[in-house]
């Protein structure tokens, strides 16, 4: 089978693997887990933040992000098919107690001019109050789109001048460095607050991180143990990660090349793939999967009308011809 439903389905490869078997650990609630604590210092570094913080999940990166912005009866705007507005379960709502009200932009993009409508400021005992305003780069149900710098940095400034803050859903952030060449740093730049994952493209079988000032990683990690995510001896789990960042980042443009093919064998254009991901309006994705399992690939579906097909790390050049001639075929 040529899995191309997420690229979470990547396994360790065998130097991870070996890499994880050698990483010095520590018990990580005690702060005294080195692998993890290198982790932590060098991903803050890739954004220019000063703390990082380990997770288990993106989704829990995310949530103690957002919360670090955002309190009970607060809102964050986001774009409607953000992962933290549709595919966190209501994380937000239910930990944090805050409301989201939203955008649309077919690629998820960030559309300043409907932003600043809906800001609401603070008006006392009247209106729910803008806090933060969400981004996703790459917006993974927007087929893995990349945030243009510039958007970020119009953004990033107006939050400044009416006093919001900017969260950035950063999973795939390396896809977005790798396809535009804009450093992580200037990414970092435009975020007050980050959540990147090493489990996606990267290939680490866990792993996420918080991405902030030092005080507000401080008070997450607060959160994280509340929240049943205070780890112990889990430097064998930051080493895959240390270990994706050496190896794996580099070789994502494989996984946007074959992207690219796979969209233009189902009729796409490729120049509209940004990065590793392929969405594509069909009428019945439940047949269009079923055909595409009997043929030796594995296809999901973001919706009731849209097929998606993500490559990554254990999808080689042939799996990928190989699934582009399935989907011609089909
Ligand atoms: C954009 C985005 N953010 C956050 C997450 C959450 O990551 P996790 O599955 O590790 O909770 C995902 C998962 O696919 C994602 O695509």
């Amino acid at each position: 089978m040529i899995d191309l439903r997420s690229d979470t389905v990547t396994r360790p490869t065998e130097s991870m693997r070996a890499a994880m078997a050698r990483a010095e650990v520590g018990d990580d609630v005690y702060g005294e887990d080195p692998t993890v604590l290198a982790l932590e210092e060098r991903v803050a570094g890739l954004f220019g933040h000063e703390a990082a913080l380990f997770t288990p999940t993106g989704s829990m990166a995310n949530v103690l992000a957002v919360r670090s912005l955002v309190g009970p009866g607060q809102e964050v705007l986001c774009e409607a098919r953000a992962h933290i507005a549709r595919a966190e379960l209501g994380a937000h709502a239910a930990y944090t107690g805050l409301t989201m009200r939203t955008w649309i932009s077919p690629r998820g993009q960030v559309e300043l001019e409907t932003i600043q409508q809906l800001f609401a400021p603070d008006m006392g005992p009247f209106f729910v109050p803008t806090v933060a305003i969400s981004v996703e780069n790459t917006h993974n149900f927007a087929g893995g789109a990349v945030l243009p710098l510039a958007d970020l940095q119009d953004l990033h400034a107006y939050a400044a001048s009416v006093g919001t803050k900017v969260h950035m859903d950063g999973a795939r952030i390396w896809n977005a460095h790798v396809a535009t060449g804009v450093p992580l740093t200037a990414y970092g730049e435009v975020a007050d607050v980050m959540a990147v994952c090493l489990s996606k493209g990267l290939g680490a079988p866990i792993g996420s991180l918080m991405v902030g000032s030092a005080d507000a990683i401080d008070e997450a990690r607060v959160w994280r143990k509340r929240m049943g995510g205070g780890m112990r001896q889990v430097g064998v789990l930051a080493a895959a990660g240390l270990h994706a960042l050496d190896h794996h980042v580099d070789r994502l443009a494989d996984d946007h090349a074959h992207a690219r093919l796979l969209a233009e064998a189902c009729g796409v254009d490729p120049e509209s793939v940004d990065t590793n991901i392929v969405a594509i309006p069909h009428d019945d994705p439940p047949a269009f999967i079923a055909a595409a399992r009997e043929e030796g690939v594995l296809v999901g579906a973001v919706g009731p009308s849209v097929v998606r097909m993500v490559t990554h790390l254990d999808v080689s050049r042939e799996d990928a011809e190989r699934a582009a001639k399935v989907f011609a075929s089909l």
